[in-house]
């Protein structure tokens, strides 16, 4: 296997219209975090360079909705992103945007040589046109029904449903996103990356050169070229992007995913004057770290490019996670389903590696996986807690108990220490290949190997029953158990930093590097240990039933605004005075309770302001008696007595149906006397 010099990893580029979830972490960032922290602990040079991709439809439409300016939409979630990216402990070399002035000029230099060298193919052809927006309509700005799964709400780029790449003409009924309108055809010019030149040079150094990709990102690659490529055009009509530097290029900016992949040369370049260095020595490697649905634009696409213009290395290779679900559904912006990395740290301070742990341990790496909070709280408490935290508590306490915080000497060692100790370097090894073949659940595991290995070995050995015949074994176990629990931070950092941080501050010691994985000297006998803390707390079932709730809160609005858009049809009209018959009053309830053998019907005594009277309400299975008692509602009170269950129900409470066919009470907003008139 080739030896390279230096590493240069990327990861995919956040578009800057939403705040980054626990797909995005799972999929992309956990797993270079870990990738360039270990790289970082072997002494290896690496950078890490990533920053928000601001340029693309998704941002005008948002700016658009939101009646603000696509940079107001940037620059928001630009800085909610590098926030949160930073307090997760993401160790990016930079975290940089594609629209600071280096970008442009770099993104721009490189459009204008591949041009200047003839590489594009430039074409005039007919293109969506809003009429009534007075716009092309590029991308997302043009919706319609996918011709591969007949998904209703495929974009002129792309099907979220079926993955398909698509062209705007491909679309069924398309329509216009900004005015819903039928688009009509216009003529326009556009450059185009003809990829078909560049198939057999992708057939070569994908399907011979890189067998060893994982198979979902191969067996991508190997459909998109069995089927043939197409010329691509790298331009757009559009006003929010990077001018396409050509004259008589006006109002026509550079497509997104032609800048975006050069903001990782920007960013390089922004971070070190000896960025070349990175990009075009063979010494280097490249890794990308992406999502499954940018694997056509690193592998294909992007590649074409760098080649297209010469000088550039290529990618070594394109680790792609599938996709993480939450609680079994797609997690998704616009249903806001999801696990928002901003809110988790506001609400979970201090947890930062119980979210990279469990998305780690979790990772779609060969197929998509779901995330459950019951399954974030059981690992943390079964694992984190119960495993890591309460090896080294144990060491740390023990040590401060019987030998003053101080490392103990050991003695001679028995025949089990002996095998203790010999599992690190085996250990350490399936880390370290585990790692460097982009398999992180797998390496996690490894790494928890370690506290696993000393959790037994204190169990086993038992130094708080030793103690009181054998003092010098005592210092022997502890000894160990603390060489152990310094080789633990150095596993367990790539993953979880902060405790790995934290473990080394209970050790009163500074990092150390890779090299000291499976050593057992790295702590001196009479070494002074710091304060021993909790690791981990416990996560209780209140803690999960009330992220369950908020998701069953959002679960019922979407319903709601889904059956708001089918509302029923208006029933016919009614005189005025059809109305007029009603009489509708305010009443506050005095008492309720259940009706004898039924689920759904309570009896409920109310003031009316005019008497006080019964009614059955069929209300049981969303409200209990004690919730109902003193509260105001409407009732229409000459409505025709009836007898229900052998009461005489003498009007009827007025409710709403909500989207999930649950009854809602209707209260007056302000307090109302009984009696009142609703009208
Ligand atoms: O899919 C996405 O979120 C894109 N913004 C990724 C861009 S990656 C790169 F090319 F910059
Ligand atoms: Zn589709």
């Amino acid at each position: 296997m080739k030896k390279f010099k230096r590493y240069l990893v990327t990861s995919a580029l956040p578009y800057a219209n939403g705040p980054v979830h626990i797909g995005h972490l799972a999929g992309v960032y956990v797993p270079s975090d870990i990738y360039v922290r270990y790289l970082r602990l072997r002494g290896e040079d690496v950078i890490w360079v990533c920053g928000s991709d601001e340029h693309g439809v998704p941002i005008t439409i948002k700016a658009r909705n939101e009646g603000i300016t696509p940079q107001d939409v940037v620059d928001k979630y630009h800085e909610l992103i590098k926030e949160s990216f930073a307090r997760l402990g993401m160790s990016f070399d930079i975290y940089s945007r594609t629209t600071s002035e280096m970008h442009a000029k770099t993104a721009s230099d490189f459009f204008r040589t591949l041009y200047d060298n003839g590489k594009f193919i430039e074409q005039t052809t007919m293109q969506y046109y809003d009429e009534e927006a007075g716009t092309f309509l590029a991308d997302r700005y043009i919706v319609g029904t996918c011709p591969h799964c007949q998904n209703d709400r495929a974009y002129g780029d792309q099907c979220e449903k079926c993955g398909s790449t698509l062209n705007a003409t491909d679309l069924i009924n398309p329509r216009s996103a900004i005015t819903g309108s039928k688009p009509v055809m216009k003529e326009t010019t556009h450059w185009y990356l003809p990829l078909n030149e560049y198939e057999e040079f992708l057939r070569q150094w994908i399907l011979e050169g890189h067998k060893e990709w994982k198979a979902n990102v191969y067996g991508q690659c190997k459909s998109w070229l069995d089927l043939g490529l197409q010329p691509r055009a790298v331009s757009r009509d559009l006003d929010w992007g990077i001018p396409v530097p050509v004259k008589g290029a006006e109002g026509k900016v550079l497509y997104v995913w032609f800048d975006a992949p050069i903001g990782y040369i920007s960013a390089t370049k922004e971070l070190t004057p000896d960025w070349e260095k990175y990009w075009k020595s063979e010494d280097t490697k490249m890794v990308h770290f992406i999502g499954k649905d940018n694997i056509v634009f690193h592998c294909i696409v992007f590649p074409s490019m760098l080649k297209a213009h010469g000088g550039y290395i290529l990618p070594e290779n394109v680790p792609a996670n599938e996709f993480l679900n939450l609680e079994g559904d797609k997690i998704s912006t616009s249903r806001n389903w999801a696990v928002w990395l901003h809110e988790y740290l506001d609400e979970f301070p201090g947890k930062e590696d119980v979210l990279r742990y469990v998305l780690c341990a979790n990772a779609p790496e060969t197929k998509d996986n779901d995330f459950t909070w019951k399954d974030f709280q059981t690992r943390n408490n079964n694992e984190l807690v119960a495993v890591l935290g309460n090896f080294v508590n144990r060491a740390l306490v023990l040590t401060d108990k019987y030998f003053e915080g101080k490392v103990p000497a050991a003695g001679e060692l028995t025949d089990y220490d002996r095998d203790t100790l010999s599992e690190l370097p085996a250990i350490k090894k399936s880390l370290e290949e585990n790692i460097e073949n982009y398999r992180f659940r797998e390496a996690l595991k490894d790494a928890m190997a370690v506290a696993r290995l000393g959790n037994k070995y204190l169990a086993d050995t038992e130094p708080w029953k030793v103690i009181k015949s054998d003092q010098t074994r005592v210092a022997t176990i502890l000894n160990l158990s603390l060489q152990i629990t310094a080789n633990l931070a150095i596993a367990i950092e790539p993953f979880m930093p902060f405790t790995s941080a934290k473990i080394l501050k209970m050790l009163d010691a500074q990092p150390f590097g890779w090299d000291h994985l499976g050593t057992f000297d790295i702590l001196p006998v009479g070494h002074k240990l710091g304060k021993a803390e909790l690791l981990f707390e416990k996560i209780e079932d209140s803690v999960v039933e009330k992220q369950l709730k908020k998701l069953e809160d959002t679960k019922k609005a979407n319903l709601a605004r889904e059956a708001g858009k089918k509302a029923e049809p208006q029933k016919e009209n009614i005189s005025f005075d059809d109305f007029g018959r009603m009489d509708i009053r305010v009443s506050t309830i005095l008492a309720a309770e259940k009706i004898a053998k039924t689920k759904k019907l309570l009896k409920l005594t109310i003031d009316t302001g005019i008497d006080k009277r019964e009614i059955v309400s069929g209300i049981a299975e969303y409200y209990t008696p004690e919730e109902l008692v003193g509260r105001q509602v409407l009732v229409l009170v000459n409505l025709e007595p009836r007898e229900l269950k052998g009461v005489l129900s003498k009007g009827m409470i007025l409710m709403a149906a909500d989207a999930t066919g649950k009854l809602v009470l209707l209260s007056p907003g302000d307090k109302v006397n009984n009696g009142a008139i609703v009208g």
